[in-house]
């Protein structure tokens, strides 16, 4: 028995075998102050550490490779294992031209989805008429996190209509069976009212919270691991403190899997909330650090090459425009140049001359049709 109970579990069949499938209370739990009190240190150092990074998020020249570049690097630590790798130019080419039957293509997408759907959900979230943080709008970016790429044919955007199991090949060996499906929506429902409702405890441990839930339900088939990293993203939003989805937390709880998976199970077989919170504050304030420091270099990169561009001989008011281009284009084929400036190709050509003299741009490979560039020392920071 749990020292504090943290929900109940209910005899279910599967497949004529009998298991106890675990149905979480709603939040919050019940915390004892002088347990929360420990975590004072930790809360700050989280806190203060998400502010410098909202701040440091002002200079970032390009939030969409900012976040690519955080997923890669998680996209890296798995694909070791499965012995594939996307480099971040090859996402990059790859989302420019087309580079189907790529054996990496679904590295790719794994990447490409999650910035797709982050992106989905801020702009429902801050659009007059869009949807709000719920239910809904997180099967909307279930669907769009699992297109294309592993666990695609499990019913993607929709709550799962079966008993599903993690660790152990049956129910019946499982390390955990989540909650029977018919109880999915009210235990969702319950999660959602707790987002838009009150509560005394600092935002950033609810945060905490919510994604142990929402981990708890497994609302999905697949993917409950995908969309609750992203849900992290979309609370520190919704309780102000985070405005852009800079935090990639992924990193660091894929960096710690096993401590990680040992958390979730501790909440809830020995009720200890609190020991995952510190970890939880603990890696918020290591990541929020890192992409701090990531922010700051880029930006000192992008203001130094300026600098050095002007300073080059031969410089055009093209290459100047094309440079401030490349943050959001650090890779770049002459069409793609035409195309952003809507210019000639000769002109094009000039402007990628003076940014290759200038040292600012850098051949990739030796194609000798529609050659890759790319913005190289910017690519090296973010890589
Ligand atoms: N013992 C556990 N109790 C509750 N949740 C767990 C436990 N072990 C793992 N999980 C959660 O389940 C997730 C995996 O579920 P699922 O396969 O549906 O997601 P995914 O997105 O496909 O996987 P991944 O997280 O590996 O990318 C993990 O990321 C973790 O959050
Ligand atoms: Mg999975």
């Amino acid at each position: 028995m749990p020292a504090q109970p943290t929900g109940q579990y209910i005899t279910t069949s599967v497949a004529g075998e009998s298991v106890e499938a675990f149905v979480p209370d709603s939040l919050p739990p019940r915390l004892a102050a002088t347990d929360l009190a420990t975590l004072d240190g930790p809360l700050r150092a989280a806190e203060a550490a998400l502010a410098r990074l909202d701040l440091a998020g002002e200079m970032i020249p390009s939030l969409d490779w900012f976040i690519y570049a955080f997923v890669r690097k998680e996209a890296l630590l798995s694909s070791e294992i499965e012995g594939t790798q996307a480099t971040l130019v090859d996402v990059l080419a790859w989302e420019q031209a087309d580079q189907a039957g790529d054996s990496r293509i679904e590295d790719i997408e794994e990447v490409t989805n999650y910035v797709a759907a982050v992106n989905h959900a801020f702009a429902q979230i801050r659009a007059p008429k869009g949807v709000p943080l719920s239910v809904r709008l997180l099967n909307d970016c279930h669907r769009l996190l699992m297109e294309g790429v592993r666990g695609a044919g499990k019913q993607p955007g929709e709550l799962r209509r079966s008993q599903n199991w993690i660790g152990g090949s049956r129910p019946g060996n499982a390390v955990f069976v989540p909650p029977p499906p018919e109880r999915v929506a009210a235990l969702l429902g319950d999660l959602e009212r707790y987002i838009h409702g009150e509560d005394a405890l600092a935002p950033l441990l609810r945060v905490g919270l919510v994604h142990v839930q929402f981990e708890t339900i497994h609302p999905y088939l697949d993917g409950n691991g995908r969309l609750g990293r992203m849900l992290i993203a979309l609370l520190l939003d919704h309780w102000g403190l985070l405005r852009s989805p800079l935090l990639y937390l992924s990193l660091y709880l894929k960096q710690n899997q096993a401590a990680y998976y040992r958390w979730l199970s501790a909440i809830r077989t020995e009720g200890d909330w609190i020991g995952w919170l510190r970890f939880f504050l603990d890696g918020v304030a290591e990541i929020a650090e890192d992409a701090t420091r990531t922010a700051r270099s880029l930006y000192a990169r992008v203001s130094e090459d300026r600098q050095v561009l002007l300073a080059t001989p031969g410089t055009t008011v093209t290459a100047i425009q094309l440079f401030e281009r490349l943050p959001e284009h650090p890779v770049i084929t002459m069409p793609l140049v035409t195309r952003l400036l809507e210019t000639t190709k000769p002109t094009a050509g000039k402007a990628i001359d003076v940014l290759l003299r200038a040292g600012i741009l850098a051949e990739v490979g030796a194609r000798k049709r529609d050659r890759l560039y790319r913005y190289r020392d910017y690519l090296r920071l973010l890589d």
